[in-house]
């Protein structure tokens, strides 16, 4: 079992500073000794090195477009090519636009695979329902096939088709979403869970009810898209976008467990960790090393421990 890890320093889905910084301090609180330490090879694949472009207009409202165009196009051809190499993924944000070039180079290889996403956003959002302009808060827009006539022809953009159906997505923790957002969450009958909804159901059901979701018909690969936001913001205050009432750290990892647990994790994305958000070093620190936490769990660490069994030779 091989791991592969892959920083994407990158920040401009967005427009505050310092996200692009979540690659390294993640690393910093120990991600690769954590994941070594669990049985698996781990390659570290570095930082992709995005190239900056000067001249980038916004298109309609939306801000960056080829900066975040072109990294994500780099970013899909290197998610394609670990996949194809045979290594389970995890990637680094950066801002979550980079969902678009992570899940579309995990779909290239895995057409069958479906998505869990982490957030306390549905980033959902089309350049003509967001509020921002931001593209961290429309990347599942670009994947939706459903959505292909809302969607404009934004520089940048002009490598990626939507290739995912909204029946193949479930989305956990939201507690934020945009009238333009829950139109189409109504529209399409995505499956989701709310804070509310987790204080209803409980962790436990609302993993069961996803996983029935997704994989009662056939089993097949999961790309995970968590953003540290989803996590409260007593637990994650390094963020961008923080919003009160999230997932306490025992649903978070549960969350992870029972995704582990189903052996069929490919992807993982943890995105929008902004160190320069953070209060204090302590408030960086203990974001960072939640992400390594939630990032270790999904790859197999246990609360209850764990050994290995000692074989005798004959
Ligand atoms: N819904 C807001 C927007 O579209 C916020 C999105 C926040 N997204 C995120 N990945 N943190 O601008
Ligand atoms: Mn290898
Ligand atoms: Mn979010
Ligand atoms: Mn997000």
């Amino acid at each position: 079992q091989s791991v592969a890890v892959l920083g994407a320093p990158f920040s401009r889905g967005q427009k505050r500073g310092g996200v692009e910084h979540g690659p390294k301090v993640i690393r910093d609180a120990g991600l690769i000794d954590r994941l070594s330490g669990l049985d698996y090879s781990v390659h570290d694949f570095g930082d992709l090195n995005f190239r900056h472009l000067e001249k980038d207009e916004p298109y309609m409202d939306v801000k960056f477009p080829r900066n975040v165009g072109g990294a994500n196009k780099m970013l899909s051809s290197a998610v394609s090519r670990a996949i194809g190499a045979g290594h389970t993924l995890i990637m680094l944000g950066g801002d979550h636009s980079l969902a678009i070039g992570s899940v579309s180079g995990h779909a290239q290889q895995c057409p069958d695979l479906c998505l869990i996403w982490v957030d306390a956003h549905a980033d959902v959002n089309t350049p003509m329902t967001s509020p921002s302009g931001n593209l961290h808060g429309q990347p599942v827009a670009f994947m939706l096939k459903e959505l292909q006539d809302k969607m404009p022809d934004i520089p940048g953009f002009s490598w990626t088709k939507p290739f995912l159906s909204s029946r193949d997505l479930v989305y956990i923790g939201l507690r934020d979403v945009d009238p333009g957002e829950h139109h189409i969450l109504k529209n399409l009958g995505i499956q989701y869970f709310t804070m509310r909804d987790i204080d209803r159901l409980g962790i436990q059901r609302v993993m069961e009810v996803t996983f029935d979701h997704l994989l009662s018909r056939k089993q097949r690969p999961i790309h995970l898209s968590f953003d540290i936001d989803a996590f409260d913001p007593s637990l994650a205050p390094a963020t961008g976008t923080p919003v009160n009432g999230g997932l306490t750290y025992r649903e978070g990892i549960y969350i992870t467990e029972e995704i582990h647990n189903t052996g069929l994790l490919s992807v993982m994305d943890l995105v929008e960790v902004n160190p320069v958000l953070g209060a204090n070093p302590e408030a960086v620190e203990a974001t960072a090393s939640l992400a390594v936490d939630v990032i270790a769990s999904a790859l197999g660490q246990t609360r209850e421990g764990a050994h290995v069994s000692i074989r005798t030779q004959t």
